[in-house]
């Protein structure tokens, strides 16, 4: 089923969600936003459905992050933006069953931040992770709380203040990631993955994945979504984005 520019798919237990605009390296337009959050959505209230698989469509990507084609310089848009897709990086963490994202390609800014708020990570070994929000003179208002935890400071501050993505292996050594497959064997690893989660008894699942994730959201997602405006504000921000869009190398 089409979900905007979602493919939703039962697949026995498992609902297999694909971000589907590969043109754009399924970059977060309002359409896999939506999608997304709707197949998060239908899979928590579908009782057939006990662990959600979420992939990136082509070749190329998983995700590469915001889309920067429909950033606007304005406080209301910075302000009702950060809310929204915080709240879309977060759902993974926010439904009750298991989710597994298996990582095809390029996971950059949002769709780095969509793997790590799964449960699980599975990369293939063409897989590249990594937050350059910092290039556009911005920051990853979802990584820069989430991956002091998963990474240590130093390299959650190295990997937001470079912005330079990192391959699977080097995702793999930093705990990013929980195993590396074969590109040609992604899907079937985490489905594997994903049936013995669907095996297991599903209370005890859900209260883990509760207990677990217990101490993530509050204050600190609040504050990132607070702060974050003012980067759309600052003049690198101009210049970041426009370099993007003219395709070359911004200058701060
Ligand atoms: N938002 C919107 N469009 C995006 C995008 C994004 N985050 N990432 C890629 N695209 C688009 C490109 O504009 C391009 O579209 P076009 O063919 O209409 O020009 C298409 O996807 C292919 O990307 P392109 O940049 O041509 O490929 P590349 O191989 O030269 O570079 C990347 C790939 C991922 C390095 C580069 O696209 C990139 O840096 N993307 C932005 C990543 C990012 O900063 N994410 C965080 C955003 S806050």
């Amino acid at each position: 089923m089409r979900l905007h520019s979602v493919e939703y798919e039962i697949k026995g237990a498992v609902a297999l969600v694909t971000l589907d605009e590969p043109a754009k390296l399924n970059a977060l337009s309002v359409g896999i936003r939506e999608g997304l959050t709707e197949a998060l959505t239908t899979a928590d209230d579908d009782p057939q459905v006990r662990v959600v698989v979420i992939t990136g469509a082509g070749e190329r990507a998983f995700c590469a992050g915001a889309d920067i084609s429909g950033f606007e310089f304005s406080t209301v848009y910075a302000k009702n933006f950060m809310n929204e897709v915080i709240d879309v990086l977060a759902a993974p963490e926010n439904i009750s069953k298991p989710v597994i994202a298996a990582v095809n390609g390029l996971a950059l800014g949002g769709g780095c931040e969509i793997a790590i708020a799964c449960d699980f990570v599975i990369a293939s070994e063409q897989a590249q992770f990594g937050v350059p929000e910092i290039k556009l003179g911005l920051l990853p208002g979802f990584a820069i709380v989430r991956l002091n935890a998963l990474v240590g400071r130093q390299m959650a501050k190295y990997l937001t203040m470079l912005g330079e993505p990192i391959s699977a292996h080097e995702a793999h050594e930093l705990g990013l990631v929980l195993r590396i497959v074969p590109h040609d064997q992604l899907l079937q690893r985490a489905f594997e993955l994903a049936e013995k989660l669907a095996n297991q008894p599903q209370m005890a699942i859900r209260y883990a994945k509760e207990i677990f994730n217990r101490e993530l959201g509050g204050s600190d997602i609040n504050y990132a979504k607070s702060v974050m405006p003012f980067l759309f504000l600052d003049d690198d921000a101009r210049e970041g984005v426009a370099a993007f869009r003219e395709k070359r190398e911004p200058r701060f």
